[in-house]
């Protein structure tokens, strides 16, 4: 048995703990034939930033689109709080979903809206908000991010460098006012310099937000930098959790191989990509 798997393992009895803000119980999801998730257990507790980790197509992008509702599992349950998210109406999802922003593995705008048109849709959206007020918002959210150049507002995301795009993404999901960040793999593809300034942003976002977060990465700069928990999805199960000290230091082999960027027999796909 892999070390750390009792330390995850929750008894579906149990009603939600309180202290848990989001809690997966036994979620299986598969493609076809391909059984994705096979049991995950795990418990994301208020305010903490929780970095996943695992080889390329393990299924992180997927677990976080479970958790924001996007797919359904095929068997477990999905808990944000005491309300389960997988059983809900679509009308009550979407309603729930505005509590939840997932900052996409490829920044995911709109091609076709120009930056503010990106950034102003949560808040059209919701249509709580004058055009006047929206765009003050969207300009201060771009500010949150560096992007302090008027003329950024204008463009498109084609004309945008990838970190650029990345930044946007977050000033979208700050539009959100979310309760919930997910972001998937926000550093992947960006030069270390700017890499490290995407993480620097995540903790400026946590520290303002207060926000609950999940943080997909392969760059353990960003594991040990943003991160106060580490999870390792494996075959479809969390193999491992553990607190960012715990893990620097884990006797896990699976773990610490990852931690220290050594492949554990082949990899399937050979490196990530973003
Ligand atoms: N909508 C879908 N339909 C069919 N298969 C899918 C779908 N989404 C994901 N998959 C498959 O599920 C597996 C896990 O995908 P996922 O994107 O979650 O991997 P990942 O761990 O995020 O990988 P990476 O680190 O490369 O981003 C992959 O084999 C993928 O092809
Ligand atoms: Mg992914």
């Amino acid at each position: 048995m892999i070390s750390g798997i009792e330390a995850t393992r929750i008894d579906p009895a149990i009603s939600p703990k309180p202290e848990a803000r989001i809690r997966l119980v036994d979620v299986h999801l598969a493609f076809g034939p391909q059984r994705v998730l096979r049991g995950v257990n795990l418990e994301i507790f208020s305010g903490e930033t929780l970095v996943v980790v695992g080889r390329s197509g393990e299924g992180k992008s997927v677990l976080l689109k479970v958790i924001d509702g996007i797919l359904k599992p095929d068997k477990g349950e999905v808990w944000v709080e005491d309300q389960r998210i997988d059983t809900l109406p679509p009308r009550a999802l979407n309603e729930f979903r505005r509590r939840i922003a997932m900052v996409f593995q490829g920044a995911a705008l709109f091609d076709s809206m120009t930056v503010e048109e990106n950034v102003a849709f949560p808040y059209r959206e919701r249509r709580l908000l004058a055009d006047k007020s929206i765009r003050e918002r969207v300009v201060e959210n771009l500010r949150r991010v560096h992007l302090v150049d008027p003329g950024v507002l204008r463009k498109k995301p084609a004309e945008l460098s990838g970190g650029m795009k990345k930044r946007v993404g977050v000033a979208r999901a700050l539009s959100m006012e979310p309760e919930i960040i997910l972001w998937d793999e926000p550093t992947t593809g960006l030069d270390p310099v700017t890499a490290d300034a995407i993480n620097d942003l995540i903790l400026e976002v946590q520290q303002s937000t207060h926000a609950t977060s999940v943080v997909v990465t392969h760059d353990m700069a960003s594991v040990f930098k943003v991160g106060n928990r580490v999870a390792m999805l494996n075959q479809g199960v969390i193999v491992y959790t553990g607190t960012v000290e715990e893990t620097r230091e884990t006797e896990n082999a699976m773990v610490s191989q990852f931690v220290q960027g050594r492949a554990q027999g082949p990899l399937t796909e050979g490196l990530p990509v973003g």
